[in-house]
């Protein structure tokens, strides 16, 4: 993984380098639109991103040249915002989870258990009025959100310990995504919060630097956690969506023309990366249960919910902007109560 990442890195830089010796990245004809993320190639994210690059070269494509570079190969998720910031790429994938350092609007969607169901997660993120304010706090450091993509529900799992509840967290190591949000919510529940990039997990799994993690069944097949992890326990903690983000100069640089037809390739990444994602976790959950025996817990949720709640009160009380955005969620928290699992 490392190496892989450090080659990744360099063929990266190459690439970018080249990208300024030959002005913006354009061929002859075409100007050059990178997109970076840190999934493999058989992930929904990157079906839908091909999706998305197969339109506007149909379309497009005498003047754009879209090009999707997965796997980490130009850096972790944090390396590929501030790539995206400065305009070094055009877009890239980020979990909600990280942004929240780039705005604290964004810590809205990582509070642990705000949505009631998945119905509830996606109508919510289906209304502009609940994303519009947060997907646009970013302008002035240089990107803006254009779509969200389902990374379904955040659970723990752990080498050789099943978590039935909170208490079973006590001492353990877990891996978490660097936000201050996803950190406390380790505290609450009583673990050692060990924030890291997403390639670094399943290394440290491996050589036991930490217990355990929290992420989608995905991560068990597709990054080979459920290799060394045998406990994955359905606490449902939270749905934080991946973020489609793209730099302001190359959105505003585009005609209205142009524009259009990006915004529907925008779409056309939601509807596909959701419609890949259910195939995908039902497939995820199978292998990890068939081929790499991982056991598939279902704790009582209400503890973990409990011990999660003054998260809820502290981040609403230092940021009154989200207030009504979080009102907002409880509208669809009571028209679409039950978790569905
Ligand atoms: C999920 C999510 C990624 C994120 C990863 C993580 O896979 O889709 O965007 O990077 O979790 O835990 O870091």
């Amino acid at each position: 993984m490392k190496g892989r990442k450090k080659w990744g890195l360099l063929l990266g830089s190459l690439g970018l380098a080249l990208v300024t010796l030959t002005g913006c990245g354009s061929t002859d004809q075409t100007r050059i639109v990178r997109i970076g993320h840190n999934q493999s190639t058989n992930h929904p994210t990157h079906i839908a991103l091909e999706a998305f690059k197969d339109y506007i070269n149909e379309n497009l494509g005498d003047k754009y040249t879209v090009e999707v570079y997965p796997s980490e190969l130009l850096g972790s998720q944090t390396d590929m915002v501030q790539l995206t910031q400065t305009g070094a790429i055009d877009y890239c994938i980020a979990s909600n989870a990280i942004l929240e350092t780039f705005s604290k609007n964004y810590e809205i969607f990582n509070l642990p258990y705000l949505f009631a169901s998945t119905e509830a997660y996606h109508n919510a993120m289906d209304d502009p009025e609940v994303t519009d304010p947060i997907f646009t706090a970013t302008e002035k450091a240089g990107f803006t959100a254009v779509t969200w993509l389902d990374a379904g529900t955040r659970n723990f799992y752990t080498v050789n310990t099943p978590i039935e509840s909170p208490a079973d967290l006590k001492g353990l190591k877990i891996r978490v995504q660097q936000s201050p949000t996803n950190i406390e919510m380790m505290r609450l529940l009583g673990g050692s919060a060990t924030p890291m990039g997403f390639g670094e997990v399943y290394t440290a799994l491996q050589s036991n630097i930490i217990d355990g993690a929290e992420n989608n069944e995905m991560a068990l097949t597709d990054n080979g956690h459920g290799d060394v992890c045998k406990y994955y326990s359905y606490d449902m903690h939270q749905m934080v969506p991946d973020i489609l983000i793209g730099n302001n100069a190359f959105i505003e640089g585009l005609t209205d023309e142009e524009r259009a037809i990006f915004e529907e390739g925008y779409k056309l990444v939601n509807e596909i990366q959701r419609e890949e994602w259910v195939k995908a976790v039902e497939n995820a959950k199978e292998k990890a249960q068939n081929e790499q025996n991982v056991q598939f817990l279902y704790p009582d949720q209400e503890p973990f919910k409990e011990a999660c709640q003054p998260l809820h009160e502290s981040v609403l009380a230092n940021n009154a902007a989200i207030v009504p955005i979080y009102e907002k969620i409880q509208e669809y928290n009571e028209l679409y109560p039950s978790v569905a699992e």
